[in-house]
């Protein structure tokens, strides 16, 4: 490579290094105003498209055996990790378990052999047995999204990164407001995820997944097992 191109690279990197806060703060402002509507097989799902990208990638390299979800909401989110297993030919017994203190109709009435739904609350120690009894052995992939509080989340990560296998991931969604509105950098999601690193050196945070998209709603919430 020669002088000038060599320089020209350099200074557009900087320029993405110096950019992408802002134009990932900029788009984290429109969408919390706008809270767009996004469907999967016409399934209300709270989650960008890119992030579920994202998940598309994980599933296809990860190959879990099960993945579970807290907070399941309409059911988008299960429907399309559901079909991701299909698209992959997983095993038939390979799972989407969601769980939710409340299953709305929508998701109560979810058609998909995949799919299991249990209600209550997702740190219920008799929610955990019953997740555990339905899933087939092996690991999977954790996906949180319930109650957002910091001792909430906190306890979800604490008792479900025991399923996620080495190489396998435990996303803590949701973690963007902590990175936008300084007031819940110590209340939420993003505190807990915090906490969580400092005591489990087994996960760690996986930016690059995200970061070539500049966008993301879950920030330091893609954690990677890596021991
Ligand atoms: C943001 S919505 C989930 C959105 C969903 N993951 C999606 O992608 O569309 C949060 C859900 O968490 C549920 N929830 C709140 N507290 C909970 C708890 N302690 N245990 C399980 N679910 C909970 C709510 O009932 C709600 O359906």
């Amino acid at each position: 490579m020669n002088g000038p191109s060599r320089v020209l690279r350099a200074a557009f990197k900087l320029g993405l290094q110096l950019t992408t806060p802002l134009v990932s703060r900029c788009f984290l402002v429109g969408y919390y105003f706008r809270r767009p509507w996004y469907t999967f097989l016409g399934a209300h799902l709270s989650q960008l498209p890119v992030d579920m990208h994202i998940y598309q990638e994980l599933i296809f390299r990860t190959r879990p055996s099960f993945i579970v979800v807290t907070g399941v909401d309409q059911g988008g989110a299960l429907l399309y990790f559901a079909s991701m297993l299909d698209l992959i030919k997983a095993d038939p017994a390979h799972l989407v378990v969601g769980i939710d203190i409340k299953l709305t109709e929508r998701a109560a009435a979810l058609h998909h052999p995949r799919i299991r739904l249990i209600e209550g609350s997702s740190t219920d120690p008799r929610v955990l047995e019953r997740v555990k009894s339905m899933l087939p052995p092996g690991t999977g992939m954790v996906a949180l999204d319930s109650d957002p509080s910091r001792h909430h989340v906190l306890a979800e990560l604490r008792l479900y990164r025991e399923f996620v296998g080495v190489g396998q991931y435990l996303v803590c969604q949701n973690t963007s407001l902590g990175h936008l509105i300084p007031v819940f950098k110590n209340r939420g999601r993003l505190a807990a995820v915090r906490d969580f690193l400092k005591e489990d050196d087994r996960f760690v945070t996986d930016t690059d997944i995200w970061k070539r998209n500049l966008i993301s709603l879950h920030h330091r919430g893609w954690l990677r097992r890596v021991r």
